[in-house]
């Protein structure tokens, strides 16, 4: 898939740099071509030397090398890749391109690019962590640039945390994922995931046992054909999924928002397990015992139904609006029901009793159904669920 690729790898100035010859490696060995540009901070952690004789390519690093300029100006070069990788992408990095600096070759070479970009942060535990690299991590988001890693591990620093930039392999993956040709290029598809937190008081919430794996696994698959995902997950344990717009959310009615913003889209799929109820009224202090043995008693109000209100738009309704229906008992006949009431265009109903492990478990077992009527899949991981889910919205789409 990288066959004949032009790829313009950004190196940044952190000790993951070492990390970027093995990158070139392994894209020049998949027959793309990579264009290395280092900053200035890169240069002191591998030389411009190595990299040219990794990628077979000439290496910038100066904005005013006016031979370059003559050669090939910064905008041309901003633009003659398929993509633009900055690998590693420091705290400092990630800090100019979110503020819009241009004060050398690599800022600049971001800001005139008219090509996707995919970043790599690699940093250590607290500067990832910090507010301000959170903030512009959220902002570049926003703009459209696609992230992978970091990943969790032990750092050059001697701490432990999120800050390590993700291996050369799953950059590659990233990279694959980015300049795929998929069937769903070009489609924006909207996946909600995991559970949603409906507070109780400030300390207290109410929640369910999904654990986002496979809204993870769907967006990653629909992401894998092509699609432009935006994925809404609630408070969820499994790992944010690569290469997709990610919104986190924690109560139902902020899922309800951010689809709504999220909107409009080619097709839908809804696998959060929103919760039915909220608090009527969530406390502002906690609630306290009073030392006579009174329990509290908790009022309900419902949950907007999000699978319905999007089923039923009558303007900017996607074309293909994908419901699932966890049940218990008579799974098939009361997924078939909600698949009317909702008004959706297809169920994919599992069945989540307790001796089935679904629930919160990696495997899932499904029953896809459609206006056509319903067909059962063999039960398998939920990662291949979520790919034949997506090559079937590939088809319909
Ligand atoms: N769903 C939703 N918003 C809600 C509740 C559910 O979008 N407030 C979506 C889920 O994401 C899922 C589908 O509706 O795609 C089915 O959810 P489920 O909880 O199984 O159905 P309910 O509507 O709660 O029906 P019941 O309580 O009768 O099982």
């Amino acid at each position: 898939m990288l066959q004949g690729r032009k790829i313009l790898l950004v190196i940044g100035g952190g000790i993951a740099a070492y990390k970027c010859l093995d990158l070139i490696r392994r894209l020049a060995e998949r027959g793309a071509s990579v264009t290395p540009v280092l900053t200035a901070a890169a240069q002191e952690f591998v030389t411009p030397l190595s990299v040219a004789a990794l990628s077979g390519q000439k290496v910038y690093t100066d904005l005013f090398d006016l031979t370059d300029e003559a050669e090939m100006g910064h905008i041309q070069l901003s633009r003659a890749a398929d993509l633009v990788v900055v690998a590693p992408a420091t705290a400092d990095l990630l800090a100019k391109m979110a503020g819009g600096h241009a004060n050398d070759l690599a800022t600049t070479l971001l800001m005139a690019t008219d090509k996707p970009i995919l970043v790599a942060p690699a940093m250590n535990v607290r500067m990832w962590d910090h507010p301000a690299t959170q903030r512009n991590v959220a902002t570049l988001k926003n703009d459209g640039i696609a992230f992978v890693g970091p990943n969790d591990g032990h750092m050059a620093c001697g701490e432990f945390g999120a800050g390590r930039m993700a291996e050369p392999l799953e950059i590659v993956t990233a990279i694959d994922m980015a300049l795929s040709d998929g069937p769903l290029k070009g489609k924006h598809i909207i996946v909600t995931s995991g559970p949603t937190h409906e507070p109780i008081d400030p300390v207290r919430y109410i929640a369910n046992r999904s654990s986002g794996v496979q809204g993870t696994a769907i967006a990653t698959a629909l992401a894998t054909l092509g699609a432009d995902v935006t994925f809404i997950t609630g408070p969820a344990d499994a790992p944010r999924p690569q290469g997709v717009r990610v919104v986190e959310v924690e109560t139902a009615h902020e899922m309800l928002e951010a689809v709504q913003k999220a909107l409009p889209a080619d097709a839908a799929v809804f696998a959060a397990a929103v919760a039915d109820w909220r608090m009527a009224k969530a406390m502002d202090s906690k609630i306290k015992k009073d030392g006579t043995g009174a329990v509290p008693v908790l009022e309900f109000a419902e949950n907007p139904d999000i699978l319905k209100t999007v089923s039923q738009m009558k303007i900017g309704r996607p074309a293909l609006v994908v419901g699932f229906a966890a049940e218990t008992d008579d799974v098939i006949a009361n997924a078939t029901a909600k698949r009317l009431r909702k008004g959706c265009d297809w169920i994919v109903a599992n069945d989540v009793s307790p001796e089935t492990g679904i629930m919160g478990g990696a495997e899932n077992a499904v029953t896809l159904i459609t206006e056509e009527g319903q067909e059962s899949w063999p039960r398998s991981g939920k990662t291949e669920v979520a790919e034949r889910l997506a090559r079937r919205i590939a088809e319909a789409l």
